[in-house]
């Protein structure tokens, strides 16, 4: 907690929700949430929120279940009372972390909750760029009747960058269309590989080899900007790249060159470095490229899953009472959880 106020207790405190999806489809969430604490402020603005904005809604807030938005340490600061962010996804890049600990906030997220979902956006994305559904979909609207010539995914090699949850859940998806499934993943060792099935590769042999090149990795230090000028020249010509992951792997402006150049035959993208992208981002432009608008977890069960798990967590912390996903322990190390 930022200040040494004495805490609330749970049936006082204020809880904000800017997880867009939060309750969808199931209102006894939120009524369960606003039935358990004092007052439960919600996002009206329908997308993820900048700091600017975050920082008048912090004022007395004692936790806070976070979507997309950007939670950086201005934010954290304005949490005169806050004592936890529980982010309502996995990713946890958009959370001053550092800032979390030093102020003593736990932060909590909700892994598996949507890696199926996350994977089954992945799986139609390849089937879409391969088949050429988007432009196939458009000319037929607008009264043409232009076949496509797609291609199959027999025999086709797959090349997943992180074989984590999702890279897994992806892996089983794609037996079925007899594939060659690579990975690379420096956390992963081969025998885990080849026990999901996968031959584990450099990512230099992944990129020369993979037809559809699809991204699983989150966004570090050492991830951030990966497919750049040098990965994109490394791929085999015509290739396709997926991000169901985080905008800020791709360096952008290097992608439209691949784009433009015919190296890469096609994208799919479910997330850009600035979300939503400006109308006049130079991506939007290709008829090559699938957009979607970072609505990887939007599924029923996905949002069902994230939505009572980040209020779990929250409420556990409000409660006094050890959160199960925590992704900032170090909160701990004077104060052991009671
Ligand atoms: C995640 O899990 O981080 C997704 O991007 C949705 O929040």
């Amino acid at each position: 907690m930022n200040q040494s106020n004495k805490q609330n207790p749970i049936n006082q405190c204020r809880v904000l929700v800017t997880a867009t999806s939060f309750g969808k489809g199931t209102p006894e969430m939120k009524s369960f949430l606003e039935n358990s604490v004092g007052e439960v402020i919600y996002n009206t603005k329908g997308r993820p929120l900048q700091s600017a904005e975050l920082v008048p809604l912090m004022k007395d807030i004692d936790g806070f279940i976070a979507g997309l938005d950007d939670v950086n340490e201005s934010v954290i600061q304005a949490g005169n009372r806050l004592r936890v962010i529980a982010r309502y996804g996995v990713g946890v890049d958009r959370v001053d972390l550092e800032a979390a600990t030093r102020h003593k906030i736990i932060v909590t997220n909700t892994p598996g909750a949507n890696s199926v979902a996350v994977a089954e956006l992945t799986l139609g994305f390849i089937l879409g760029l391969a088949r050429n559904l988007c432009n196939a979909n458009e000319t037929t609207r607008a009264g043409e009747w232009q076949r496509f010539n797609g291609v199959g995914l027999r025999g086709k090699v797959v090349g997943l960058v992180g074989l984590g949850a999702i890279g897994r859940e992806v892996e089983l998806r794609l037996r079925g269309f007899n594939c060659r499934i690579l990975a690379s993943d420096p956390n992963v060792t081969a025998e885990q590989a080849s026990q999901y099935g996968v031959e584990l590769v450099s990512l230099d042999q992944l990129l020369a080899q993979s037809d559809f090149i699809s991204l699983h990795s989150p966004v570090l230090d050492s991830t951030k900007g990966m497919v750049n000028r040098e990965f994109l020249k490394s791929i085999k010509a015509g290739a396709y790249l997926i991000n169901t992951a985080r905008g800020e792997l791709i360096d952008e402006d290097a992608l439209v060159e691949a784009l433009q150049s015919g190296q890469l035959r096609g994208a799919a993208l479910d997330c850009f470095c600035k979300e939503p992208p400006p109308a006049d981002h130079p991506l939007l432009k290709f008829s090559q490229v699938i957009v979607t608008p970072h609505s990887g977890s939007h599924t029923d069960d996905a949002v069902d899953q994230m939505g009572w798990m980040a209020m779990q967590e929250c409420l556990a912390v409000l409660q006094n009472q050890p959160p199960r996903f925590i992704v900032n322990p170090q909160v701990y190390q004077d104060e052991p959880p009671q």
